[in-house]
């Protein structure tokens, strides 16, 4: 890899400090100056339409941030990501989640590092179609014979947020009773709570690892698989020998992992393994076969619909000049937000309940990626980085912490993303429910784009010092996202869509976005603190005095 540009050395750079001294934000002002800046600042990115006119910016931000994509880039290195080139270079290894989605067929095929990426990726995707037939149409047994009615996928990081994401989000799409759930957390309460009220002799769990490696997972699958065992002898479908414990296994445990010989170690069978490759980030990993819970659920198609969104994206992207290359825009307006004018956090605000755990989705795509202090060839960053990505479903965040958004001191940006048809079309008497709540989403863009003058709060009748209470300052950023319907194609797209803004900022910092360092400290020493917890004296001596007197609140309260 060359080295990273610094991008406050760059020209666009320095035309960007210009424009921020000279910023007068008015959005109010700029509309009803030009009536072409919401259609020119509108752009469609496969079936996405995306509205950027409610954004701080004029033609020469727009045109100096895209300079600075030029500068830094971008585009240069999108293709080197696509190509497979090593750009993941602490790992010494190729990004490449977006030849997970790539159509069969496609010319020329794509083989990297010797390995032909297409044949595997496509291997793989038959592999899970065959098995999610099987086991949809009842054919795959648990021990008893019976059909399996809950799949229950134990992951955690990119190993459980992107599924649990999309089962929720695609959920009224599941059509072959099969419910699926998700176990991710050591504490035992969410096992515990997952599984209460299910059969054993319906279960069946998806191990789902990268690495095969995680403590937590592995923690969880070695419960989950006495908890199999405890219940089928319970109800007497099997009994405690070893060869009937391992047949429960084989007939109740899959595992999705890039460590197929770890796989067979904890005693799963390779035949009924699903792999992937080291140069799938975990949390870039949802259209792998860490997305087995999802063909099982939600079907094949649907599955395969979602990779073709995906797809679709990521051609967008490749393909799209930078002035209508929407990730890339998107990417650059949260530079400028962060870089220039001070912001910290991003707001992601999903008018589509379905779409409840996308914030938390995007938490660990954008934080576990932008969060680094030094660029990829191990020198500092010369500007901040990874601002804290956030966000609650419209219209209950309405009622929680809008208030900040429209009132606040602090500048945040927001992405506002809708659906024109609804997934449960409801009406309340003559009224369009989804009609209503989409009506709030309008109203709250332009509520923080717009504001309310005290002029117009006193034409109301107030007075006083409730006028300041009452006004509005307006000029708050936000894009709006809209789509017909929340379909598989259209959340592979959305998905996508982050990945690259996400990219786009990465690469501006100069950052390797596609490894996470930051989360091995706390690991290791989890390690060495386990024995403290269990009263080794030796352990609880090693650690410091805050940790030492936690450890004596523990043992006193126990
Ligand atoms: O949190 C660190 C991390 O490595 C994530 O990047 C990853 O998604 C998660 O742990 C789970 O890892 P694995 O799939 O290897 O169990």
């Amino acid at each position: 890899m060359s080295a990273p540009i610094d991008p406050t050395e760059t020209s666009a750079w320095a035309q960007l400090q210009q424009h921020k001294a000279a910023l007068k934000p008015d959005l109010r002002g700029w509309f009803a100056a030009d009536p072409d800046r919401a259609s020119r600042l509108s752009f469609d990115a496969a079936d996405l339409r995306v509205d950027l006119s409610k954004n701080l910016v004029t033609d020469e931000i727009l045109a100096s941030l895209v300079r600075l994509a030029e500068e830094t880039h971008v585009a240069e290195r999108f293709a080197q990501m696509l190509e497979g080139v090593h750009i993941n270079t602490t790992e010494d290894r190729a990004v490449l989640h977006t030849a997970l989605r790539r159509p069969a067929g496609e010319q020329p095929s794509l083989v990297v590092d010797g390995q032909d990426v297409d044949h595997d990726v496509h291997e793989v995707l038959d592999r899970m179609r065959a098995f999610a037939t099987r086991v949809r149409a009842g054919e795959w047994k648990g021990v008893t014979g019976k059909k399996v009615t809950h799949v229950v996928n134990i992951g955690i990081g990119g190993s459980d947020l992107g599924p649990v994401m999309v089962y929720e989000a695609l959920r009224p799409l599941a059509d072959a009773g099969i419910e699926a759930r998700f176990i991710s957390n050591i504490d035992p309460t969410d096992l515990a709570q997952t599984t209460a009220d299910l059969d054993p002799a319906t279960t069946l769990f998806i191990v789902a690892s990268k690495t095969f490696t995680t403590l937590e997972t592995l923690t969880n699958a070695r419960l989950a698989r006495d908890w199999l065992w405890a219940g089928l002898q319970e109800s007497g479908a099997i009994d405690g020998t070893d060869e009937a414990k391992t047949d429960a296994v084989a007939h109740h445990f899959v595992a999705v992992s890039t460590a197929l010989d770890k796989v067979a170690d904890f005693g799963i069978d390779t035949d009924n393994a699903f792999g992937f490759w080291d140069w799938v980030g975990g949390r870039y990993s949802v259209d792998s076969a860490i997305g087995l819970s999802l063909e099982l659920a939600l079907g094949p198609d649907a599955f395969e619909e979602l990779l073709a969104g995906f797809h679709a994206m990521d051609v967008h992207t490749a393909s799209t000049p930078l002035e209508k290359n929407v990730p890339v825009l998107m990417g650059l307006l949260n530079v400028w937000y962060n870089n220039l004018l001070g912001a910290q956090s991003h707001a992601v605000l999903p008018y589509a309940q379905l779409l409840h755990r996308f914030p938390a989705y995007l938490q660990q795509l954008t934080m576990e990626s932008n969060g680094k202090s030094v660029r990829w060839d191990g020198s500092p960053v010369t500007t901040d980085t990874g601002e804290v990505f956030w966000g609650e479903p419209g219209t209950n965040g309405q009622h929680a912490f809008y208030q900040l958004l429209h009132q606040g001191t602090r500048l945040i940006p927001a992405d506002f993303i809708a659906f024109v048809n609804p997934a449960y079309p409801l009406q309340d008497g003559d009224r369009d429910v989804h009609g209503l709540f989409l009506a709030n989403f309008l109203a709250q863009t332009k509520a923080l784009a717009f504001g309310k003058t005290a002029e117009e709060v006193e034409a109301e009748g107030t007075t006083g010092a409730l006028v300041a209470a009452r006004t509005f300052s307006g000029n708050r950023p936000t894009t709006s996202i809209f789509a017909s319907a929340l379909t598989p194609r259209v959340l592979g797209e959305l998905i996508a869509l982050y990945e690259h803004i996400t990219f786009t900022e990465g690469t501006i910092w100069g950052i390797n976005s596609f490894d996470q360092w930051g989360v091995e400290l706390g690991k290791q020493l989890a390690l060495q603190i386990a024995p403290a917890i269990e009263g080794d004296s030796e352990a609880v001596e090693a650690q410091d005095a805050s940790t030492r007197a936690l450890l004596d609140y523990y043992r006193a309260h126990r």
